[in-house]
């Protein structure tokens, strides 16, 4: 189930964001992507989830092409996402939130009786594995920012992904929520889930990750566990530009 790119190029214009990337993340495990502003990160992610398509290059998830896929069938297939500006429903609560996040547009129509009161149920698991439950009436809109990042989390986990990625789960939110995301992520990989976690919080990604890859200017400079990445010259310099 691992993903893959090989290749991958997509320009804006004339800013080459994606410039020939060819990464592997492996099932099971925790993997980080880190790099600078600016390095295509996003970029990848948007190309990975299909919301925007790469110029050329091939992407495979478990095995399949999914280059030219929509985003609700890589989806399906099994790649959830988080979004850096955090997507949430502002004047809906968070159950409905969650429940959003499975069937959009499907609220109230789509399911009853029984299918419904189960799908109330797995919304409540969630929000209450990730300690929000007591919020599960409250408006999106009325919530801090980590809550918001939390909720959207849950949304994405209600579709049961084998694979999610992560875009700077860790920015704008405290300390405290900055353990329990860390925490979260090494519990629901020990579960079975695959993680790719774009984040700017260095101490997080070193205590959380099995595998980072390092992009500079649209593609990979540097990849390994966090011992080897964590004294490489070529990250070094990335970052601080020496
Ligand atoms: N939709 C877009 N239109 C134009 N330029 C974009 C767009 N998305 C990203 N870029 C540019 O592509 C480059 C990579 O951006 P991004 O993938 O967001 O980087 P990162 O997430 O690593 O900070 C940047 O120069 C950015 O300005
Ligand atoms: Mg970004």
């Amino acid at each position: 189930m691992s993903l893959e790119t090989k290749d991958v190029r997509k320009a804006f214009g004339g800013v080459v964001a994606l410039d020939g990337a060819t990464v592997k993340f492996r099932e099971g495990q925790v993997n980080a992507l880190i790099g600078p502003n600016g390095s295509g990160k996003t970029t990848f992610f948007n190309c990975v989830t299909g919301m925007i398509r790469a110029d050329s290059g091939q992407i495979t998830y478990a095995g399949q092409d999914i280059t030219r896929k929509a985003p609700h069938a890589i989806a399906r297939a099994g790649v959830g996402r988080t979004f850096q500006l955090c997507r949430v429903f502002p004047r809906m609560s968070a159950l409905d939130n969650v429940l959003a996040a499975v069937r959009p547009g499907g609220l109230l129509g789509g399911l009853r009786g029984a299918r419904h009161r189960a799908e109330v149920d797995r919304a409540r698991g969630w929000l209450t594995r990730l300690g929000i439950e007591h919020l599960i009436d409250v408006e999106a809109r009325n919530m801090s920012w980590g809550q918001q990042k939390l909720l959207e989390l849950a949304g994405v986990l209600m579709g049961e992904p084998a694979t999610v990625l992560l875009d700077e789960p860790a920015g704008g939110v405290n300390p405290a929520l900055l353990d329990r995301i860390g925490t979260l992520v090494r519990e629901l990989n020990a579960e079975g889930r695959t993680f790719v976690i774009v984040e700017h919080n260095m101490d997080l990604v070193m205590s959380i990750s099995d595998h980072i890859v390092v992009f500079d200017r649209g593609r990979p400079i540097a990849e390994g566990p966090p011992s080897l990445i964590r004294t490489d010259e070529r990250v070094l310099g990335a970052y601080l530009g020496v």
